[in-house]
């Protein structure tokens, strides 16, 4: 099937290279003429595992194919897919600028009968608005075009996209059209094979299925970090209560690990764009605004042990921190904890001597050159000289450390574990002070 994919970022690249790989003639389409120039020649603008072969074999094998040419792109695909950014605009929303300018450039350009696939994570009607847009566009230009419009949201997790798009399991398609159905299905169906994926339901709720999926998520964390909280009061662990309480089929093991927050590209951007949608239908969201509460106060956590542990003098101290991405396995640093405490501690006048597997090159873009940051090049590195170790990001690697060489290493001998690796006891056997999130086995008396 020949299908267009506007838009090069995360979700575009991914979904594009995966639909290449089956077999589909995949063109893909982008304004940034440097990052077009760069695919070209195997370079991927972001890191995530299994993609670059993926994508470079399939550019060489011509399935797919990296332009600038909007027309030429356009008239290439029976099926379009919008996959550009919905960034928060200033007061949380998604703003849309850019998906409805794409719909513009579709209607210019459509020769046939065309499907218009929402891939973007859009506020619910947006397809109405593209819908409206693409209209205006042809009754202006004077075409008469067939053409529809479908929801279909991904569910790609960072550090495991290209598998999460090879074997999704759930294709959601939002439409109302026939003709758009029956082309989706067919554009799916090698990654249906065995068991029916595809969920078909109206658009409306096919875009609230998204952010419903991503609040649901974001809450049962929150959920899982208020009850941290509460563990670290009354003196209990929490460990213990996720496994007591994971053991319930109804609630499941997934995505109760207590920590200091989530980050990342969707769910603070999602659960505060469903939030703004519903103020703006003068409904409020109160469990979303209290899952946003609790998440913006646990990433502060990590920082208000070290000011506890230090009685607020963290001045001249230097914090090895193990990990700055959102989460392992991408160099993605987009909102993550790890920022909250970096600037945090530069404010009390600390230095920050950072490892991170894969985020060393997009710390030094955020942060630039600065004498209260060093970013070394091992874990080990960044211990020497260290007063204390945080860590804010649950790598594999970060897992088993040497204890004897911290303990010898540290300063300060104290661990403030923001994602849980350890038990609190083998650490203590050590000689090393420990802060877990919600253990209160390992701040018994610091309260
Ligand atoms: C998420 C959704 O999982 C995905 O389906 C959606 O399409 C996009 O948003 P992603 O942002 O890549 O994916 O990351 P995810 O693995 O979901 O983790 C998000 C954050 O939650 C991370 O910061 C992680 O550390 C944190 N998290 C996750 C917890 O704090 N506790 C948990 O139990 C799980």
């Amino acid at each position: 099937m020949k299908v267009t994919v506007f838009g090069i970022g995360y979700v575009g690249l991914v979904q594009a290279a995966v639909l290449a790989e089956v077999g589909h003639d995949v063109a893909c389409i982008d304004i940034d003429q440097n990052k077009v120039d760069a695919l070209k020649q195997g370079i991927i603008p972001i890191y995530e595992p299994g993609l670059t072969p993926l994508v470079t074999a399939n550019y060489e094998a011509k399935r797919l194919d990296f332009t600038t040419d909007a027309k030429a792109g356009i008239e290439h695909g029976d099926v379009v897919f919008i996959a550009v950014g919905t960034p928060p605009d200033e007061d949380g929303s998604a703003d849309l600028q850019y998906v409805l300018k794409v719909a513009e450039t579709i209607a210019t350009h459509m020769t046939r009968r065309t499907v218009v696939i929402n891939k973007s994570t859009v506020p619910v009607g947006t397809a109405d608005k593209v819908k409206e847009q693409i209209s205006t566009c042809l009754r202006d230009l004077q075409k008469d075009v067939a053409f529809s419009v479908v929801s279909n949201p991904e569910f790609l997790k960072e550090g495991a996209a290209v598998n999460d798009c090879m074997r999704p399991d759930r294709i959601i398609l939002g439409t109302d059209c026939d003709y758009a159905e029956k082309r989706l299905r067919e554009l799916y169906y090698p990654f249906n094979r065995n068991n029916d994926r595809v969920i078909k339901m109206d658009i409306r709720s096919a875009e609230l299925t998204k952010y419903a999926a991503n609040c649901m998520l974001a809450t049962k964390i929150s959920f899982m970090n208020e009850m941290a909280n509460l563990a670290e009061y009354f003196g209990a662990d929490i460990e213990n209560v996720r496994k007591g309480i994971g053991s319930d089929p109804r609630i499941g093991y997934q995505f109760i690990y207590p920590g200091c927050g989530y980050g990342g590209s969707c769910f603070p951007k999602d659960v505060q764009a469903l939030i703004r949608s519903a103020t703006g239908i003068g409904y409020e969201a109160s469990i979303l605004k209290a899952v946003e509460d609790v998440n913006s106060r646990q990433k502060e956590k990590l920082f208000a042990y070290m000011m506890t542990h230090f009685a607020g003098d963290l001045q001249g101290k230097t914090i090895a921190v193990w990990g700055l991405s959102f989460k392992p396995n991408t160099d993605d640093m987009r909102e993550a904890s790890s920022r909250v405490l970096l600037e945090n501690l530069w404010e009390q006048g600390a230095i920050v001597q950072a490892f991170d597997p894969e985020a060393m090159e997009e710390a030094q873009r955020i942060y630039g050159h600065r004498e209260d940051l060093k970013l070394v090049g091992t874990k080990e590195a960044a211990i020497v000289g260290a007063d204390a170790l945080a860590i804010c990001t649950e790598w594999q690697s970060f897992r088993a450390p040497d204890f004897t060489h911290l303990e010898a290493t540290l300063a300060h001998k104290v661990v403030f574990d923001g994602r849980n690796l350890f038990e609190p006891e083998f650490v203590a056997d050590y000689g090393l002070a420990y802060y877990g999130i919600g253990r209160g086995l390992s701040i018994k008396g610091r309260h």
